[in-house]
């Protein structure tokens, strides 16, 4: 692999024909941290989980900001890009179809970031807990692909305007974008993994 590597943990698939997933881990976590959720939400999935490269006070994330809620937008524009490549060389050595991700918190904000900027990397997104990345986003043509934006009603990182922003800034380029607003803060909840499993079976029944 080039420079552009990232850390990371694979898992090949063990049945064929559920998509593979890139999990993105939140702030502080790592490419170890959301493997178990990948196998809870579509067993059988191959699972390509890296490690964001950029450290805050010792912690791994996937883009830089300048405080909470406030990205350093220059470097979400890289990061998405470095990320986008590194998707493009893993499904070439791991033999993938272009993957769903599925990230949480900064995961999901770079996730939402690699649909606005890098639409060809991914097939769909399950976005937790996600932010609007960039104040200037492109139009992307994202054709139809499958969104779920699950958001928690007492969030005290991300507001409701904020990410009802994100879903309409999604829907408006073209994705399918499923929005539910749960009765949680940031952590992800039970209902999450219920949620997110019952919509990538929904995925998988529609592709086969
Ligand atoms: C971010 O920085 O991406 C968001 O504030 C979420 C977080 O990582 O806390």
């Amino acid at each position: 692999m080039t420079e552009t590597a990232f850390i990371h943990r694979f898992e090949p698939a063990t049945s064929a024909g559920s998509p593979p997933l890139l999990l993105l881990h939140g702030t502080g976590g790592d490419e170890n941290d959301l493997l178990g959720l990948g196998e809870m939400i579509s067993p059988g999935s191959a699972l390509l989980s890296p490690r964001g490269r950029v450290l805050e006070h010792g912690m791994p994330r996937f883009f830089r900001r300048l405080a909470e809620g406030v990205f350093d937008e220059d470097d979400v524009r890289r990061r998405a890009r470095e990320l986008g490549d590194f998707v493009v060389e893993a499904r070439q050595r791991y033999g993938l179809a272009a993957p769903v991700a599925v990230g949480f918190s900064n995961g999901a904000n770079i996730a939402a970031a690699l649909l606005l900027l890098r639409p060809e990397a991914l097939s769909g997104a399950i976005l937790l807990r996600a932010m609007v990345p960039l104040s200037d986003p492109p139009n992307p043509a994202l054709g139809g692909k499958p969104v779920l934006l699950l958001s928690g009603q007492a969030d005290p990182i991300v507001p409701a305007s904020n990410s009802a922003r994100l879903a309409a800034l999604l829907s408006d380029a073209g994705a399918r974008v499923d929005h539910k607003v749960l009765p949680s803060g940031h952590q992800l909840s039970q209902a999450d993994v219920t949620l997110a499993r019952d919509w990538i079976g929904s995925v998988e029944a529609e592709a086969a």
